[in-house]
């Protein structure tokens, strides 16, 4: 086997540790409450989409999105008919705190065709993908996972949760069959917020993204955070042996739900990379775009410093329209690359973050292969940005096999970083 198949391997063996433990207890009846236990679901990658999937309505995926507010599905069960909130539910109000782009505001909610008296909340579900919204029911609906003690899945949990219905029409560009968004940013109705409530676990929750869209290839989730024990057994709890946390931060405008932190500098090759002004960098994570997007002065900047520090590899020039079309401007010949444990041998890339700690994006997570013999480094350039955009957006593919907890209770992210044992 070759390094770069071991790594790959390693780099797998990262995030589907969990999932390579025995079904849950078919003895066991499903409840509605995991008696305290976090919850764990496995996390595909779409090939088509890029996007990440968690099978959690009746087994249908919905898409995770970090910026999201709301959970929202197509599958609605809208049990007995009352399921529909009313307009002076406090979830209604939790409902409305985030407003999707270029939807109307159009109150509250409806009135009950059956009764005068009675306002039916209403909420905006959102397509990120597709730009599209609606105005669609705030409901009450039914989801599962199975409880995790962080090494085995031990029973199926269903739970009621606040999601908004959506019509059909609102599916465009998720991955074929999935039935909606399962928001997990920074609300009170969002996934793990609800999670936290309904089975009291912390509110917090840990994403290992998966790197391949493969069959074998799934990622964890587990809502409720730690603890998370890999394989081998005897190896630490990894949420409990992070590489680095940082404080978690609101976007500049607070309009947005997501995840933000913030970085004092970047350097490549720990060389501070040029930046026109010291100002902090503000720095999102997303699920939403596969490859980092950068501002126009952090990527020509980054660009700049990555293409000096490469001086001698051997280019692939043009790149090939794989690369173009994605947006990648160096290509490397990725046979000449060499390889370590953590993806090819090409300069690190960090983020210093608040607080001092790094977060360090190394091969694995910094080159991507477009072709056989070609990898480029899979960062591209803001298109479109308005008003006061993040200097970084991290994408998927950088928090591929990094194991990164998002802890409301504490406000801090935490990462493993691609090398979470040193035993590897
Ligand atoms: C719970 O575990 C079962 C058996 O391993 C699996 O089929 C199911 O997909 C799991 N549920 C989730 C939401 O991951
Ligand atoms: C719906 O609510 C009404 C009024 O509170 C109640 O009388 C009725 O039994 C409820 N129906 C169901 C199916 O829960
Ligand atoms: C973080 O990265 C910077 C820039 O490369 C480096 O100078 C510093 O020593 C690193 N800090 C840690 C804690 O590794």
């Amino acid at each position: 086997m070759s390094r770069a198949e071991r790594h790959l391997l390693l780099a797998v063996a990262l995030c589907a540790a969990v999932l390579a433990f025995s079904p849950p207890c078919a003895c066991a009846a499903a409840s509605g409450a995991s008696n305290g236990k976090p919850l764990v679901t496995a996390i595909t990658k779409d090939a088509a989409t890029s996007l990440y999937t968690i099978p959690i309505k009746d087994g249908h995926p919905l898409v995770l999105d970090l910026a999201g507010a709301l959970v929202w599905t197509t599958a609605c069960d809208a049990a007995g008919g009352n399921a529909t909130l009313e307009c002076h539910h406090h979830y209604c109000m939790h409902a409305h705190s985030y407003h999707p782009p270029n939807c109307p505001h159009n109150g509250y909610g409806r009135a009950d065709a059956g009764d005068p008296f009675r306002c039916k909340c209403t909420a905006h579900p959102y397509n990120p993908f597709s730009g599209d919204s609606a105005t669609a029911d705030l409901t009450r609906t039914t989801l599962s996972a199975n409880a995790t003690d962080g090494k085995n899945p031990l029973f199926p949990v269903k739970f009621t949760a606040v999601a908004s219905c959506a019509p059909d029409s609102m599916t465009v560009k998720l991955p074929a069959g999935a039935v909606g968004v399962a928001g997990v940013g920074r609300t009170r109705l969002a996934l793990q917020a609800q999670v936290a409530r309904s089975q009291k676990v912390a509110n917090k929750f840990a994403l290992c993204l998966p790197g391949g869209a493969g069959a074998g290839d799934a990622g964890v989730a587990i809502f409720g955070g730690g603890p998370l024990f890999l394989l081998p057994p005897g190896r630490p709890d990894v949420t409990a042996t992070l590489a680095g946390e940082t404080p978690l931060r609101r976007s500049k405008d607070n309009f947005s739900p997501g995840y933000f932190i913030s970085a004092t500098k970047i350097a490549v090759n720990q060389q501070q990379i040029n930046l026109y002004s010291n100002d902090p960098l503000l720095i999102e994570l997303s699920t939403r775009i596969p490859y980092t997007e950068l501002r126009p002065d952090v990527y020509r900047a980054l660009i700049d410093a990555f293409d000096k520090a490469t001086t001698g590899r051997k280019r692939v020039s043009p790149a090939p329209a794989t690369a173009t079309a994605a947006g990648f401007e160096l290509c490397y010949d990725s046979r000449e690359l060499g390889s370590t444990r953590v993806g090819y041998a090409v300069p690190q890339i960090e983020l210093v973050l608040d607080g001092g700690k790094n977060w360090t994006v190394f091969g694995g997570n910094s080159m991507a292969q477009v072709s056989g013999d070609v990898a480029c480094l899979a960062v591209v350039r803001m298109k479109g940005e308005k008003g006061n955009p993040p200097a970084v957006v991290i994408g998927g593919f950088q928090m591929e096999n990094n194991l990164v907890v998002f802890d409301e209770e504490k406000q801090r992210l935490g990462f493993s970083g691609p090398n979470p044992s040193p035993s590897w």
